[in-house]
This record gives structure tokens, C-alpha cells and sequence, in this order.
């Protein structure tokens, strides 16, 4: 076939979607949207888009960094914009702990701490998204059960705040919750999962935040171990599962920032409401 068929087919086929609101590809709603900026974006459209639409799009593929945005402006062109934030928040979530690279793939995980100073603190630190599951509503990191964010979940309380931010689509989300520490089953199922060289994390044999003497910086060379060595990292690695129980997004975009707040209530249900950026 020629290019000029093709290109051709490639133009009739996204308005003949266009015209019957379905999708003729994975990604082809998206695809009309530049990352930068609304030139061509969804406001071309007006109100054409239906939230069933919208799903039908971005159920198609895992978004990554990219889509973010094109994502978050098709949805709120959408009919029913908060209808279908949430579902797309947890989507975006889903993606960050399985696509490399995903804005959301690292956060930053605070606890409050009371092993540094006599009062209450809050310390934060970046952890890896390793998990995250739209039904029950819960995201997970891994650690090690010496490190000082399990003395402060055990000893300082179970209130967690993660934060994640992409600078190229301006979305910064915060998901406040409760976490607790898991290590049954499934943590031996997720370390079953974990690589050679995640698991130098769980090695050492000092326990991490220790203080070491002397000028040099300590020796590493004890987590540079083979397969069958490694499973003594098992008995450090912890999963830490947060409970998320609200979810503020904020989005600022071009031509007006835009904020939501979303509170899983405990019968399951969930409650959003757009509030002031
Ligand atoms: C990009 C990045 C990713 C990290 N991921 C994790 C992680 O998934 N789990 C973890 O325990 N620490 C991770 N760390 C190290 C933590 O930020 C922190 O330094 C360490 O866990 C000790 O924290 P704590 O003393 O507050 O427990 C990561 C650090 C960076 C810079």
C-alpha cells in the first residue's frame, strides 16, 4: 500500500471515530492530544466526548508518563468530569507501580517519627510504588523492617502521607491514609518477585540508619551476594501497605488549575468534589 493511502485511511478512520465516538485504537483519542499545551486538545471537541467514551479510551492502554496529561484534559471535557476522576486516578496509579519510568513509579512516603526529637515529626523519604489496587483502595512500597520508618509506624502511629508530582503534566497527587506492615504470604510472594539487585537493599548486615565511626563510608561489599545468598534478605523485607483514605489531585493547567478532593468513605463508597486550586 502507498503512503498516500494509508494516510488517507488513517484520516477517514479517526473521523469516522471522531463522528461515532469509537475508538479505532488503542491509544487514538489520546493520540489528538499534544503533551504541551491545548493547541488541538480536547476543547476542539466542546462537550462531545461522554464520560462512556472517555472510559472506553483510557481503559485501553496503561498510561504512561506522556498520556498523563492528554489523559486528564480528555476527562475533563468530558460530561461528567468527576464521575470518572477517581477510576482515573487509580489507573494512573496502577500504571506507576507496573510501567518504568511513570511519573508515579517513585513518591515520597511521610510518617511521623518521634525516635529523633522529643516532639512529634514528620520525615519523609522517596520509596519505590510497588503496588497499587483500585478495589481495595491500597498502594504499596517495600523496606526493611530495621529501617526507622517501621520504628515510627509501630512507635509514632499509622497516619502516612505519600506524595507524587510530574512536572511535565503539572499533576501533583497527595494520598493520605493508614499503613501497616505486612509479612505473610504475600510479602514471600512479592519477595519471590524482587531481583538480585533490589535485594542488596535487605542485605546489609548492619542495620540501616546506624551510625558507622570512622572516615570512610561503610563497606557495601556484604550485599553483593549470588541468588542462593540472597535469601537471607528475606527475613528484612517488609511490605508497607497504606490504606488510602482521601486523595487530593491537583492539576495546574494552562488556562486554569484545577483541583479535586476524593474521600473513600467506610461503606465502600466514594465521596469527590472539585474544591478551589
Ligand atoms: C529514588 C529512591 C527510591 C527509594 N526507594 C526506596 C524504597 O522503595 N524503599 C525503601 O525502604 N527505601 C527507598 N529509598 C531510600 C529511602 O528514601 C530512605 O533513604 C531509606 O529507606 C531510609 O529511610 P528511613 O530511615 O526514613 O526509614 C529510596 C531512595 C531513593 C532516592
Amino acid at each position: 500500500m502507498n503512503l498516500g493511502v494509508v494516510a488517507v485511511s488513517a484520516i477517514l478512520s479517526e473521523w469516522l471515530a471522531i463522528l461515532f465516538e469509537t475508538p479505532v485504537g488503542p491509544r487514538s483519542a489520546l493520540r489528538h492530544y499534544p503533551y504541551k499545551g491545548f493547541g488541538g486538545g480536547p476543547q476542539r471537541f466542546g462537550g462531545f466526548w461522554t464520560a462512556s467514551v472517555l472510559n472506553s479510551h483510557i481503559k485501553l492502554g496503561s498510561l504512561d508518563g506522556m498520556e498523563l496529561q492528554a489523559a486528564f484534559d480528555l476527562l475533563l471535557s468530558s460530561v461528567t468530569p468527576l464521575k470518572a476522576v477517581d477510576g482515573l486516578i487509580w489507573q494512573s496509579l496502577g500504571s506507576g507501580a507496573t510501567v518504568p519510568g511513570h511519573p508515579w513509579s517513585h513518591g515520597s512516603l511521610t510518617t511521623l517519627s518521634n525516635s529523633r526529637c522529643d516532639a512529634m515529626s514528620p520525615r519523609s523519604r522517596m520509596v519505590v510504588l510497588r503496588r497499587s489496587d483500585c478495589v481495595a483502595r491500597t498502594i504499596d512500597c517495600y523496606t526493611d523492617v530495621r529501617s526507622e520508618k517501621i520504628a515510627d509506624l509501630e512507635s509514632a502511629g499509622h497516619s502516612v502521607c505519600w506524595l507524587f508530582y510530574d512536572p511535565l503534566s503539572k499533576i501533583q497527587l497527595r494520598l493520605q491514609g493508614t499503613a501497616t506492615v505486612v509479612n505473610n504470604a504475600e510479602a514471600d510472594a512479592a519477595w519471590c518477585e524482587t531481583s538480585l539487585y533490589s535485594r542488596s537493599a535487605y542485605l546489609s548486615v548492619e542495620p540501616p540508619g546506624k551510625k558507622v565511626a570512622g572516615d570512610a563510608p561503610p563497606d557495601t561489599a556484604d550485599r553483593v551476594v549470588n541468588q542462593v545468598d540472597s535469601e537471607r534478605g528475606r527475613e528484612n523485607f517488609r511490605v508497607i501497605r497504606t490504606q488510602v483514605k482521601e486523595v487530593d489531585w491537583l492539576y495546574l493547567r494552562q488556562g486554569g488549575h484545577v483541583r479535586a478532593l476524593l474521600r473513600y468513605l467506610d461503606d465502600g463508597d466514594v465521596d469527590v468534589s472539585w474544591i478551589v486550586p
